[in-house]
């Protein structure tokens, strides 16, 4: 057979097997029959991103089939063995969604976790912008040799890339004791081929969260895949014609092809690699992904894929912090001359001294100097200690400040690892993050009780005071230099966020100085400063210098933004965003949501489907993205009202953020408590309920104007 016959062979029998199980499902259960994927607002989101079109109910699906049909257009042409690759790959969508028609989770008896949810994805937004994820691997098949296969694996995992599994190679990881799971950037998607398809959703919905896709505009999101989404198909084992035309699908997303087996080569696309050593540099090269190595004198790996790591206590060797001991770390800045570069000193005993399980007291000591270095960086520094440390395998880092908590795993332990490597990685790593303000790096790392808790009261603590009170009076008002951030632009073309010392990034990981920090470390990088300048209104927050730069920046997309305000010329949002605020008019205020919060809210949707009124770089007036931090923040909302607005949180955020937005509401209004005032889903979900609540708590929002 010819590969046009392949793809067409392998078409044709998927798209059969999406019709049959349609229709079986249809006799089982009826053609009203509710269809959708778990936690996701945009239904099936491949055909929905083709067609535009969402499907909610198994007749709907059988209607889609026509869809399959019309793409498979039998002609020795490129373009069309393309689509039918398409076609294949909107049949698997339709046969997972009739699994999870039939079933609550599908997924229940396999390794693999089938659907990826919106929120997921959210999640990978910084990563993927910063580079941090530097690529996508999926993974297909079974393999001839499982431990080549695991060290490929590895390999993607130590370069920080997201992988994806499909098939018997899936058992095959996890045989060759790869670590799997979210959190080790290693995810196991499904045993079937059809399970495919839940990568190529990933794919589709970053178009419709991050690149305000329109939903049916087949070649904009062709485009944006190829574009922007850095991913890549490894093939492992002889393929039938379906796995061929899933390929042909791939490829039409811009998606490179690498095979184990002799495959018909098309340059740049479908490419045969036999020599499992060179499957990952075959891949890389073909999807063009750069990775910086970084060659580290431990005797662990290295990699942000160990970002997420947990240490357990039955592999625990040594615990720093928690409830046995007191463990604190800083970044100082030091004059040139106080600074021996690469001194990395241990104070007190060492994790070999002494039996398992050993808990020690510690503390950090990270002291720089350099020409370009600011006391404001500190913090900014100090926060990427808490990265560094994690990407060690085998070693765990929770908290910052005086509340650090440490593990060291016994696996690490007997590889060697030590103290000093921690300080050697410390070292490496200021000098690689931050390198145009770090000329010199020394770190100190002490573990004797005493000296531990004396410096703590000499050094430690005043310096965090110091900078909390710097940050407390850090305003909009006392600042003539905001900040723009672009970095969402790689997924987000037309987004901008506009940082100000009281306003923080809306994913949360940008605030005032560390925009200030990156403009400093990278002069022509994403954070660019803003002169506060042409004031129009300073309720609203509106300059007429920062319009331009918006102007600007999203190239004509979006020229007004009020700062403060949610109702008039918001700002946009990327897709990344760590909480969602839409407002319900009949509380007059507004409800704010979570990421993390997976139930419904009082105006009926869910965060994921709030999320998806906005995103892509457009302005929704009345639905905001924003980061945790800026809801306590004297200038949330400050147009409407400010926080007196807030009517409903979900409860984990409440309690999160409760004592500075507490302070707030005494500081601005007199009011004490007024976290208690606000609803939870504890309390209620529906309007009526959470209007009783309000009523009988005497919200101040229901005595204000009408929000609109
Ligand atoms: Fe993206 Fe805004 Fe965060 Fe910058 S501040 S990384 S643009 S969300
Ligand atoms: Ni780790
Ligand atoms: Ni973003």
């Amino acid at each position: 057979m010819s590969l046009f016959e392949i793809i067409y062979t392998g078409s044709n029998a998927a798209l059969g097997l999406a019709q049959q199980t349609v229709a079986d499902a249809i006799k089982e259960k009826g053609k009203d029959h509710k269809v959708a994927f778990p936690g996701t607002a945009y239904s099936l989101p491949v055909i929905y991103a083709a067609t535009g079109i969402k499907i909610a109910t198994l007749g709907e699906l059988e209607g889609a089939l026509g869809v399959v049909k019309s793409l498979i257009v039998e002609e020795e042409d490129m373009g069309k063995a393309l689509n039918a690759g398409l076609a294949t790959a909107v049949s698997a969508e339709i046969i997972e969604g009739v699994r999870y028609a039939l079933s609550e989770d599908p997924y229940k008896n396999e390794t693999g976790i089938g659907f990826v949810p919106d929120s997921i994805i959210r999640s990978l937004g910084v990563p993927l912008v910063t580079g941090d994820i530097p690529g996508i691997a999926v993974i297909i098949g079974e393999s001839s040799d499982k431990d080549s296969l695991g060290t490929i694996v590895k390999d993607y995992q130590s370069k920080g890339l997201l992988t994806f599994l499909v098939g018997n190679v899936i058992d095959q990881v996890v045989e060759a004791e790869v670590k799997v799971g979210l959190e080790f950037r290693v995810i196991p998607l499904g045993n079937q081929i059809t399970s495919v398809i839940h990568v190529v959703s990933v794919a589709v919905r970053a178009a419709l969260i991050f690149g305000a896709l329109k939903p049916g505009d087949l070649s904009g999101l062709l485009n944006y895949t190829k574009e922007r989404v850095p991913a890549f198909i490894n093939t492992f084992g002889p393929l039938n014609e379906v796995v061929v035309s899933c390929g042909a699908g791939a490829i039409a997303l811009g998606f490179p092809v690498i095979a184990d087996t002799d495959v018909p080569e098309v340059p740049g696309a479908l490419l045969s690699q036999k020599d499992h050593n060179e499957t990952v540099r075959t891949s890389l090269e073909a999807r063009n992904i750069k990775i910086k190595i970084k060659e580290l004198p431990i005797p662990v790996s290295y990699a942000s894929a160990f970002e997420g790591e947990r240490i357990r206590k039955d592999t625990l060797y040594a615990e720093f912090g928690s409830k046995r001991s007191k463990a604190w770390e800083i970044v100082r800045m030091k004059e040139a001359s106080e600074i021996q570069d690469h001194k990395i000193e241990i104070i007190g005993p060492d994790i070999d001294s002494m039996d398992e399980p050993v808990y020690l007291p510690l503390a950090i000591i990270v002291d720089v100097a350099g020409k370009n270095m600011e006391e404001d960086f500190e913090p900014v520094l100090e926060r990427r200690l808490h990265y560094f440390i994690n990407y060690i395998e085998g070693v765990m880092h929770i908290g910052q400040r005086n509340i650090v908590w440490i593990r060291i795993g016994k696996e690490a332990f007997n590889k060697g690892l030590r103290l000093n490597h921690i300080g050697e990685v410390l070292y490496a790593m200021m000098h690689d993050d931050f390198g145009s303000v770090v000329d010199k790096c020394q770190v100190t790392i002490i573990t004797d009780k005493e000296k531990v808790e004396e410096l703590e009261k000499e050094i430690a603590l005043p310096k965090y005071r110091l900078r909390d009170e710097r940050i407390a009076s850090l305003t909009d008002e006392s600042v003539d230099t905001f900040y723009s951030c672009a970095m969402c632009q790689s997924f987000a073309p037309a987004h901008v966020c506009v940082v100000t010392p009281e306003r923080l990034g809306l994913c949360g990981a940008v605030s005032w100085l560390d925009a200030k920090a990156t403009k400093e470390l990278n002069p022509t990088g994403a954070c660019q400063p803003i002169a506060k300048e042409g004031v129009e209104d300073e309720h609203k927050g509106i300059w007429s210098k920062v319009n331009e730069t918006v102007d600007t920046l999203s190239r004509g997309a979006v020229d007004r933004v009020s700062l403060y305000s949610i109702l008039e010329d918001p700002m946009t949002s990327c897709g990344c965003f760590e909480c969602i605020c839409g407002i319900v008019p009949e509380a007059n205020g507004v409800v704010i949501v979570n990421r993390e919060y997976d139930g419904i809210t009082p105006v009926g949707m869910t965060f994921g489907e709030l999320a998806s009124m906005t995103g892509g770089g457009v302005q929704t007036p009345g639905f905001m993205g924003h980061g945790r931090h800026f809801i306590s923040s004297k200038k949330f909302l400050k147009a409407e009202g400010g926080i007196e607005r807030i009517v409903w949180m979900p409860s984990e955020l409440k309690k999160d953020i409760a004592d500075r937005l507490n302070l707030t509401a005494k500081e601005l209004y007199g009011i004490d408590n007024f976290t208690d005032m606000i609803c939870d889903e504890t309390i209620a979900t529906d309007i009526e309920g959470v209007v009783s609540f309000l009523t009988d708590k005497g919200h101040p929002a229901l005595d204000k104007d009408p929000l609109m």
